[in-house]
């Protein structure tokens, strides 16, 4: 059997997402398949690739870049099983599983409970998976990713620009620090076959 070839292409503001795109790579990789991790800046062509993985943190919505690559890929992108996962500081605990019919995995330490659930503050509706996810498929309306995986990033003030600083301190009060936990992240790449096994025949782990 042939090796395919999964790309897990990713963008970052200031470093920690590579770390969250090789614990992709390494639970996509397997004696079938082989993952080629890749900056989205460098892509320029799909054809070599039975699926795509696009990853980037959550830089007030989801990396520009990001976005920008799935418009611009919408129609390679439709043809092919897909995954986004989102590197974020902030999210809201709202119980959703799925988000128009996308299955969603949150990292547990990254979700908080809003302080009353009928009544989200603006900060809290700011940081739903909902408000998160909802204008990256309205930017590609033809890619139906297989999930999105929601992953606790990290916040280094230091490396960070004044604007940067205040947007989220003020707005979305994230603490500085975190960690990526790259075993999680692993694992819900390595379940991603399973999704990708009913849209393609990539074979599995
Ligand atoms: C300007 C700016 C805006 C951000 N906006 C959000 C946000 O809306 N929601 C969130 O959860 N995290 C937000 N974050 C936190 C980052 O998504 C998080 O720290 C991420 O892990 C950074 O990844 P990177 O190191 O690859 O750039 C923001 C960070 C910055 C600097």
């Amino acid at each position: 059997m042939t090796t395919k070839k999964i790309l897990v292409a990713y963008t970052t503001n200031a470093g920690s997402t590579t770390q969250a795109a090789q614990a992709v790579s390494e639970g996509l990789s397997n004696a079938n398949t082989t993952a080629d991790v890749r900056r989205l800046e460098e892509v320029t062509d799909l054809a070599p690739y039975a699926a795509v993985v696009i990853g980037a943190p959550m830089i007030m919505g989801w990396h520009r870049a990001a976005t920008k690559f799935v418009e611009q890929h919408a129609e390679a992108l439709s043809r092919v099983p897909v995954a986004y996962f989102f590197m974020a500081r902030s999210l809201t605990k709202t119980g959703e599983t799925q988000i128009a019919g996308i299955p969603l995995c949150i990292d547990p330490y990254l979700a908080k409970s809003p302080k009353q659930a009928d009544r989200l503050s603006y900060r809290e509706r700011y940081a739903t998976v909902s408000n998160y996810l909802r204008p990256v498929l309205k930017a590609a309306l033809p890619v139906k990713p297989v999930s999105a995986g929601f992953f606790g990033g990290r916040l280094d003030m230091y490396r960070l620009k004044l604007w940067q600083k205040l947007f989220v301190m003020l707005i979305i009060q994230a603490q500085p620090g975190g960690s990526i936990d790259q075993a999680f992240i692993k694992e819900w790449a390595a379940e991603l076959f399973t999704h990708f096994d009913s849209q393609a025949s990539l074979p599995k782990k």
